[in-house]
């Protein structure tokens, strides 16, 4: 190798090493081997429910549940993932009749529980919309390492970025994975059901 290729070639790898590195330890703060990470995603709760019961953590232990974060004035991404998780609680049939998908919204100014009961009629009786004070919403975002930010628009009102991932929790109420709904019903139905 010539002298100006070696000086080219070391802060490449250098770079390459530093991307790696970066992609790794973005990889674990999401995804951390069960106790190998002092990194955990999700934890204690409490939140209120679209018949206005207040609901825990502990209301969903016993039983795999899915969480995922939006909010009701979502133009798509919600809409279509909570149309996905239907049609994969339907797969599961009765069989899946205790597993809970928890519709948690970034925007409680609006979604007030009559809002999310209202919306998520459309959708299967097992999402469950949650809502809450702005303080435990911001906690559980947080506790889930999930995104939400306010964006306003051009008319006065606002729209909210948020973290789109659905997340697996196992029936201890730990982090097992992402939860992939974009595959055939069927397939993620099994996935969810072999977990019980
Ligand atoms: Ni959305």
């Amino acid at each position: 190798m010539s002298p100006r290729a070696r000086r080219l070639a070391l802060p490449l790898v250098a770079l390459a090493i530093s991307i790696v590195a970066l992609g790794t330890a973005t990889y674990l703060a999401l995804f951390p081997r069960s106790g190998g990470s002092a990194v955990t995603v999700g934890g204690p709760f409490a939140l209120t429910a679209p018949d206005g019961r207040t609901v825990t953590d502990a209301t969903f232990r016993g039983k795999p549940f899915l969480v995922f974060f939006g909010f009701t004035h979502c133009p798509d991404v919600c809409p279509t993932k909570l149309f996905e998780i239907s049609e994969i609680f339907r797969a599961m049939g009765d069989r899946g009749r205790d597993v809970r998908a928890l519709f948690i919204t970034v925007d409680p100014e609006r979604d007030t529980p009559e809002v999310m009961k209202t919306y998520g009629a459309s959708f299967d009786p097992r999402i469950l919309g949650l809502t809450g004070d702005r303080a435990a919403i911001d906690k559980v975002v947080r506790d889930y390492r999930a995104y939400a930010r306010k964006v306003p628009l051009k008319d006065g009102e606002y729209t909210m970025e948020h973290t789109a991932l659905v997340y697996l929790m196992g029936s201890d109420g730990r982090f097992i994975g992402a939860f992939n709904v974009e595959r055939p019903p069927a397939e993620a139905a099994q996935d969810l059901l072999r977990r019980l």
